[in-house]
C-alpha cells in the first residue's frame, strides 16, 4: 500500500512506496532458485556441524574444529544470498532443511564426502549463473561471481586435504598428524 507522510506544518507531503511495490528486480524463476540455494547453504552448514560432532566423538579435535569453523562459514554464505534477495525487494523464504545423513568410518570418508558435497554445490552455483545469463540478469550474474570464486577455493581446499591423507596414510601416527594438520588449517588457507 502506498503510504503518505505529511509534515506537521502541512508544508509538504512525502510519499513512499513499500518494498513490495518496487519494480521487481528478480524473475520468479531466479527468485525460486536463489531461495533453493539459501536452503542448500543452510544444509551445508548442518552437514559440516554434524560431521564435526562425529569427529569430536572420535577424538579428532583438529578435524572437529575445522568442520565447525566451516559450518559457520556456510551460514555466512546463506546470509549473503538471503540479504541479496531482500535487497532486490523480493522475499527470501526459508524451507525445510533435510536432516544431514552422514555415513562415516574414518577421516578419509569425512573429506571424501565434503569434497563430493562441494562439487555438488559448485554445480548448483554454475546452474544459477547459467540462468542469469539466459535471463540477462547481469546484476545477479555479478553477485554470483563471488560464489564462483568461493567454490573454486572450497574444492581446492577439500581436495588438498584428501591428497594429504593419501600421502601420509592413516596408519600409526598418520591419523594424529593429519588431524593436527587439518586443525591448523584456516578455512581459506
Ligand atoms: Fe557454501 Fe561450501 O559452499
Amino acid at each position: 500500500m502506498k503510504k503518505t507522510i505529511t509534515c506537521i506544518c502541512g508544508s509538504y507531503v512525502y510519499s513512499f512506496i513499500t518494498k513490495q511495490q518496487r519494480k521487481k528486480m528478480l524473475s520468479e524463476n531466479l527468485l525460486k532458485k536463489l531461495n533453493t540455494q539459501v536452503n542448500l547453504e543452510f544444509y551445508s552448514s548442518n552437514l559440516y556441524l554434524q560431521m564435526s560432532a562425529w569427529a569430536d566423538n572420535k577424538g579428532l579435535s583438529g578435524t572437529a574444529r575445522f568442520l565447525r569453523e566451516h559450518a559457520a562459514e556456510e551460514m555466512q554464505h546463506m546470509h549473503k544470498i538471503f540479504d541479496y534477495i531482500q535487497d532486490t525487494g523480493a522475499l527470501a523464504e526459508l524451507g525445510t532443511i533435510d536432516k544431514p545423513e552422514i555415513n562415516l568410518d574414518n577421516i578419509r570418508d569425512v573429506f571424501e564426502q565434503t569434497y563430493e558435497h562441494e562439487k555438488f554445490i559448485t554445480k548448483q552455483i554454475n546452474d544459477l549463473v547459467d540462468v542469469t545469463l539466459q535471463e540477462k540478469d547481469f546484476s545477479t550474474f555479478n553477485f554470483l561471481q563471488w560464489y564462483v570464486s568461493e567454490q573454486h577455493e572450497e574444492e581446492k581446499l577439500f581436495k588438498s586435504i584428501l591428497d594429504k591423507i593419501d600421502i601420509i596414510g592413516l596408519d600409526g601416527r598418520g591419523l594424529f598428524m593429519i588431524d593436527r594438520e587439518v586443525g591448523n588449517m584456516l578455512v581459506h588457507a
